[in-house]
């Protein structure tokens, strides 16, 4: 078998063999219980301390650490072939395979598809997210952010992780599937996201799936809040077919294709993945982004005075447009910033389905590979100060959404990962993110409430552990 050289090993030099990939003393044991106890700091002292490439679990699978900007390009740009995405390793050290963590929420949809699956549903899906489609999204990110924040009182408490949830909620339910969703509904999304996010991380375990299935109150709860969340997406898609085709929202789209070779229609359960898929992951990431973006906020008198003039200055009293998205660059450097310090997405798995070089190392086929934007995005290497809230990183040259500075490694910040698999949503997010920041800081700032620590929570996505209490200030 012939082996890709993808890190700058000194010219001519074979890559090292496996074996030596350095990890804590204590072997996999050690580097778990760093991992389980914070995988945040975990991850990061585990790169401070061994490199780029970190041994994080041994045979039967063996699974790595890896913060090497070209390894990381290497494997999400080749994801689908070399580097696959989909079925997960039960636990780091065992050789049994489970779906994705996320399937038991979203069946087999466009995250956690795999193969042609992926690919014919990825190229169905891909003209609601066009530029000139989104681009007629603006006014409803504006308008919807401006409606959110008409029911607060200056001097309320909020937990504005909650108003920012229901918010890109809206935002994705108006624009995508056409419809405005009452509060009873989006009580029911949030319910099910609440309750299954924090064991869809535990779904590597053994035992989950039949743990699962016992008649104990938190497995019950779980069922009993993804039968709801089923029976919401399953009323959209019944009330979209009873109105007809033509429109040209989602769940319209996803109900007229049609199979080239068998002329059949999307089963029922399939469009009830795609769909579900895309109001989850269209909505809570970008809840989380700006929700850490106000937090952010909160914690920095000069950057947020520097914002809202550029706010005041540009937008004046108005409602801002899509066209004031290049009229925003230190609002848009905010965002970004935000999400290098806080990337909604933390990390991501891959599994090598081919022996190959990896940072310098020989790795086996089967291997778990862990990218993760957290220890990348605060990687001292590209990030001088790398724990200082500083949008000044990202002024002065046109970057491109979601990519580093020009002058950096491409993979040294990847917030919406990269490849075949990358964010299908990125463009949707960036302008949504960026206009729902302005709408709201043209007239609300908020403050931190006196004796609360706010807490990262890495579940699949990074949010505020116990939600984000803040008091809204209205301006001027
Ligand atoms: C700030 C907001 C967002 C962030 C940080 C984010 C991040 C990501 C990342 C890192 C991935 C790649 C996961 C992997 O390769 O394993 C991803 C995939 C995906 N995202 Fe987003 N996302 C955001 C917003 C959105 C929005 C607004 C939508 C849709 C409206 C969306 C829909 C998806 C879908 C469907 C995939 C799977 C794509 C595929 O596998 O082909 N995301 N997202």
């Amino acid at each position: 078998m012939t082996v890709a050289p993808i890190f700058p090993n000194p010219p001519g030099a074979a890559p090292r063999p496996v074996e030596e990939v350095p990890g804590p003393a204590g072997g996999p044991i050690a580097a778990m219980r760093l991992l389980r106890a914070d995988p945040l700091a975990g991850l990061t002292r585990l790169r401070r301390e061994f490199g780029p490439v970190v041994r994080l679990s041994s045979r039967p699978v063996s699974a790595f650490l890896v913060a090497d900007p070209t390894a990381i390009g290497d494997g999400l740009v080749g994801s689908n072939r070399t580097h696959a995405k989909g079925a997960v390793r039960r636990g780091f050290g065992s050789s049994e395979t489970v779906v994705q963590p996320l399937t038991m929420l979203l069946g087999q949809g466009l995250l956690t598809s795999a193969g042609e699956v992926h690919r014919r549903q990825r190229r169905l899906m891909q003209p609601l997210f066009h530029r000139q489609r989104i681009a007629g999204y603006g006014d409803t990110f504006a308008r919807i952010a401006d409606d959110t924040a008409a029911t607060w009182r200056d001097g309320q408490r909020l937990d504005v992780h909650a108003e920012m949830t229901e918010m890109t909620l809206a935002i994705v339910a108006r624009t995508l599937f056409g419809v405005d969703l009452d509060s009873e509904v989006i009580a029911v999304v949030r319910t099910a996201i609440d309750e299954n996010m924090p064991a869809a991380g535990r779904a590597r375990l053994p035992g989950f799936e039949a743990f699962e299935r016992l008649p104990l109150p938190a497995p019950r709860r779980r069922r009993a809040a993804r039968e709801s969340l089923d029976r919401v997406v399953y009323d959209l898609i019944e009330a979209r077919r009873t109105a007809g085709a033509g429109g040209d929202d989602l769940l319209s789209l996803l109900l007229s294709t049609r199979d080239a070779d068998t002329g059949a229609g999307m089963a029922d359960e399939e469009v009830r993945d795609e769909a579900l898929t895309i109001m989850l992951a269209g909505h809570e990431t970008t809840a989380n982004a700006l929700s850490w973006t106000f937090h952010l906020l909160a914690g920095d008198a000069e950057v947020a005075a520097r914002m809202h003039a550029e706010l005041d200055t540009v937008l004046a009293d108005r409602t801002p447009s899509m066209d004031d998205l290049s009229r925003l660059p230190y609002t848009d450097a905010v965002f970004r910033e935000s999400m290098r310090l806080y990337p909604p997405v933390w990390a991501m798995g891959r599994h090598l389905t081919e022996e190959r070089e990896v940072g310098g190392y020989l790795l086996p086929a089967g291997s778990t590979l862990l990218f993760s934007q957290w220890v990348m995005h605060r990687d001292e290497r590209w990030w001088p100060d790398p724990a200082r809230f500083d949008p000044t990183r990202w002024l002065g040259a046109s970057i491109g959404v979601g990519a580093a500075p020009p002058d950096q490694p491409r993979y040294s910040y990847f917030p919406f990962g990269g490849g075949p698999r990358q964010c299908i949503g990125n463009t949707f997010a960036h302008a949504e993110g960026v206009l729902a920041l302005a709408a709201i800081s043209r007239r609300w700032s908020f403050e931190p409430v006196a004796g609360i620590e706010i807490v990262p929570q890495p579940l699949v996505t990074l949010r505020p552990r116990d939600g984000l209490p803040m008091t809204a200030r209205r301006r001027g």
